[in-house]
């Protein structure tokens, strides 16, 4: 789902690739192994995209902002806390896409779409914003 912004679109796509991993890791046992540096480049990829969009939001005054980056540190939290207590790969794996995808599909169809909207509304003042791409 595109959120007509290039540079968010990118790192969407890199979050989704990164679930697409993880679930192959839950069809594969052979992969169990490799959800724990996984988690680990989710992790390193949504605190460089939360970053990203709550630039923007600083930059275009984004109204919104405190609900959005109260969802992105929430997540955020529940990660890492995921990371810090799951004793197996196995239980990784199994709450990450129980929890995760659902997550990302319903913050992207709302929020993100949301502050898209406004950034691409304040063109010139939110870097990266180009004009065939917006909403
Ligand atoms: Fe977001
Ligand atoms: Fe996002």
């Amino acid at each position: 789902m595109s959120v007509g912004d290039e540079a968010v679109d990118h790192q969407h796509r890199e979050i989704l690739s990164l679930i697409a991993q993880m679930t192959d890791c839950a069809k594969h046992p052979g992969r169990r192994e490799e959800a724990f540096p996984v988690l680990v480049s989710l992790l390193s990829c949504l605190d460089e995209h939360f970053a990203e969009e709550e630039r923007q939001m600083n930059e275009t005054g984004y109204p919104e902002a405190d609900e959005h980056r109260r969802d992105h540190d929430a997540m955020d939290r529940t990660l890492r806390t995921l990371r810090a207590s799951v004793r197996s790969p196995a239980e990784l794996i199994r709450s990450t896409i129980t929890i995760l995808p659902r997550w990302v599909a319903r913050h992207q169809a709302t929020l993100d779409r949301n502050l898209c909207r406004h950034a691409a509304l304040r063109m010139g003042t939110a870097p990266g914003f180009r004009v065939e791409n917006r909403l």
